[in-house]
């Protein structure tokens, strides 16, 4: 086969999302998209690719992402872009460069782009939902941003979703844990895995997150975070810790949890999955990030956020509950119209019922009776209807339940002008 005629597909690692499952997508976007309005957030768009710039200074030139996963290119007119590979670096770019109001509640849904090893879970272009509030510092509004996330999965079905709390302290707290890590790293150096034997100096909080047995030696018998933290960061860990347990929802603190990019500042969390497997169970994660305003050259804002992976929510919905999954990605429509006068009639009787609110298909192409009804079946249809020569002669319309197993009581012929109540009257009984 030549090359020119090879079939082409999709990049390895991203992924083409159908109508077979693309049902399910839509319900958790529109679930978000309605819970972050209730809570006061306002949609973000942002372009796909940004200056560098953005996140070398953003999530810091020596995380993981920025050192080896960021698809980095110069356009046309000499300059460096990067596709994003997160959401909360552009919209407090747009931030600075907007000067809006505080606070700012920003919301949005993206895809994001990281040269990762592709496996269950992990993507090169995967999506993301999120919220950011740029603007305050009150732990309050720590709360509200996880309580979202919490509240969204609730209403999602997921059941077996653990919320990890942690501080990571301001600026000096962390700067004084990172001290003292080093001190441990250097005593231990011979003692870490491969890969962070050579990496740990440029950011020693990294082998924190190392899931190998040497690291996590050397890990556990190292500093914590929390005897790091100033007096004022633990109060303000206190209070997230209180508001979450105010309303209910239930946190569990690992102080070995650091996030992998470099703006977090106190507040990080992060949620995960035990319904997934350890090494990709996160379905969300966010955090406090104070500093990343001035960072990017704003003024010193706060500013505090989550980000939800779409396909691992996915994922973790169908490992929790197969036929519920089913039922969240089912598409099916509610009427099919089968005419076998040539099509016209459809037109008209698609137009009618799509008015009146239902979901309506239909076959082209003057198919036969035969391949009409096979593709009524295909469709999911609750019910089908049927318009024939003598029909349209006697201004009937012949309803077909889809799913009526009694075939004596499965289709009622009716006039053409009560339409659509029988349709509906037809979609209730079938529905019993
Ligand atoms: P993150 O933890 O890197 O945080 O990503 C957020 C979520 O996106 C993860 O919990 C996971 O569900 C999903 N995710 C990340 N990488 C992949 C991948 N390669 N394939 C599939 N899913 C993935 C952030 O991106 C921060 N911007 C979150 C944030 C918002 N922090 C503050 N505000």
């Amino acid at each position: 086969m030549s090359e020119q005629s090879k079939q082409l597909v999709a990049p390895t690692g991203t992924h083409d999302v159908l109508p077979d499952t693309s049902r399910a997508w839509e319900r958790v976007v529109g679930t978000f998209s309605g819970m972050a309005h209730q809570w006061g957030f306002g949609l973000v768009l942002t372009p796909m690719f940004e200056d560098v710039a953005v996140f070398n200074r953003g999530i810091g030139e020596e995380s993981d992402v920025a050192r080896k996963e960021m698809y980095v290119f110069e356009d046309r007119g000499g300059r460096m872009l990067a596709l994003r590979p997160e959401g909360t670096a552009p919209v407090v770019r747009a931030f600075v460069q907007h000067h809006p109001t505080t606070p700012w509640k920003a919301w949005y849904v993206t895809p994001a782009f990281r040269y990762e090893r592709p496996q269950a879970g992990r993507y090169r272009q995967h999506h993301q939902l999120g919220v950011e509030v740029l603007g305050t510092e009150d732990p309050l509004i720590d709360v509200e941003v996880i309580a979202l996330a919490w509240r969204f999965y609730e209403a999602l079905g997921l059941r077996q979703v653990r919320l990890i709390v942690n501080s990571m302290g301001h600026s000096e707290c962390r700067s004084t844990f990172v001290l003292s890590l080093r001190t441990h790293l250097s005593s231990q150096e011979s003692q870490l895995c491969e890969e962070h034997l050579k990496t740990w100096s440029g950011n020693p909080l990294r082998v924190i997150d190392c899931k190998k047995r040497e690291c996590r030696k050397v890990i556990d018998a190292g500093p914590s975070i929390a005897d790091a933290l100033c007096a004022e960061c633990d109060a303000h860990f206190s209070q997230v810790a209180d508001g979450l347990t105010a309303i209910g929802v239930p946190w569990e603190r690992n102080v070995k949890l650091v996030r992998g990019f470099d703006y977090y500042t106190r507040t990080t969390f992060e949620f995960v999955s035990d319904a997934l497997d350890g090494s990709q169970n996160a379905v969300g994660g966010g955090g406090r990030y104070d500093q990343l305003a001035e960072d990017l050259g704003g003024n010193p804002t706060a500013g505090v956020g989550f980000g939800s992976g779409i396909e691992r929510l996915l994922l973790a919905l169908q490992a929790e509950d197969p036929q519920e999954f089913e039922t969240l990605r089912d598409a099916s429509i509610d009427v099919f119209v089968v005419d076998t006068t040539g099509g016209q009639e459809a037109l008209q009787i698609c137009d009618l019922l799509r008015r009146s609110g239902l979901a309506v298909d239909r076959a082209y192409d003057a198919r036969s009776m035969k391949s009409q009804l096979k593709a009524a079946d295909r469709s999911g249809a609750r019910v089908a209807i049927l318009v024939g020569p003598q029909e349209l002669e006697a201004g009937t319309i012949t309803i077909r339940d889809l799913r009526a197993l009694d075939e004596g009581n499965r289709q009622k012929l009716v006039p053409r002008s009560n339409l659509v109540d029988a349709v509906r009257e037809a979609i209730e009984m079938s529905m019993g």
